[in-house]
């Protein structure tokens, strides 16, 4: 089956209205590559100014909470997220796993929480560099994949492959790791939702960049890229949508 390459950005913590320039231009690009689905998830104070002037990308949130609503102070719901403009958001980055304290049933709340709201859904799992050093990072991408994908169904869901290590450091597997691990996520998708698992998209992340886009991206089942420090500017964004085109 072949699937719409994916690529999305995630601006974490970096993006003030000044971004909105960079995402402009990142709108322009995402229209002349009408055969790859570009998203953006900038900061939540950028949703709603991306999303009322995006015409070919799609914004998303970085996180979500839960809850539809209540007194959560500092969070934000997946209704409002969607009320904003937001078409999809990101669930289960390792920055929330480690930094958060997230569990596998904490980011699978969220994913159904997303899901009911409307919104699409990207997934992250990864293992840390001791957890591979040990030879289990298939053992633990499988365990975070059963623990926090959503059972009801794949409709609206990516997965993310983001290797802790990778992230930030300008550091990533071989190709042969990718592939390896890339292959066993999708036994596990179809393990999980049967022949709808192959439908699922899976992104791989950490350290994507204009040099290696072309090869990560040519590698079997990666359906794509979650891109953090290379997403910041139009210019090294576009030429990894180029190289998913
Ligand atoms: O979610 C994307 C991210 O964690 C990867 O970041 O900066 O290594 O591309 P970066």
């Amino acid at each position: 089956m072949a699937l719409r390459p994916y690529i999305v950005g995630n601006w974490k913590m970096n993006g003030l209205r000044a971004t909105l320039a960079e995402a402009r231009a990142i709108d322009r690009v995402a229209a002349r590559y009408p055969a790859v689905d570009v998203g953006i998830a900038p900061p939540f104070t950028l949703v709603h100014a991306m999303a009322e002037e995006a015409q070919a990308m799609a914004v998303g949130g970085q996180d979500v909470h839960a809850k539809p609503s209540g007194a959560f102070t500092g969070n934000i719901s997946a209704p409002m997220l969607e009320d904003a403009g937001a078409r999809f958001t990101i669930v289960g980055h390792s920055e929330r796993r480690s930094l958060h304290g997230e569990s596998d049933g904490d980011v699978q709340a969220k994913a159904v929480a997303a899901r009911a709201a409307g919104l699409g859904v990207i997934l992250c799992v990864g293992e840390t560099e001791a957890e591979r050093d040990a030879g289990q990072a298939e053992a633990v991408v499988s365990g975070q994949l059963h623990g926090s994908l959503p059972k009801e169904g794949a409709e609206g869901l990516a997965v993310a492959y983001e290797p802790v290590w990778a992230i930030g450091t300008g550091r990533v597997p071989s190709v042969e790791d990718v592939a390896a691990m890339h292959r066993a996520i999708r036994a596990d998708l179809v393990a999980i939702y049967g022949d709808a698992g192959k439908g699922v998209r899976i992104l791989y992340g950490g350290s994507v960049n204009a040099g290696n886009a072309s090869e990560l991206l040519g590698v079997a089942d990666v359906g794509g890229a979650l891109v953090g420090g290379a997403s910041l500017t139009a210019e090294s964004f576009a030429a990894i949508i180029n190289a998913a085109a």
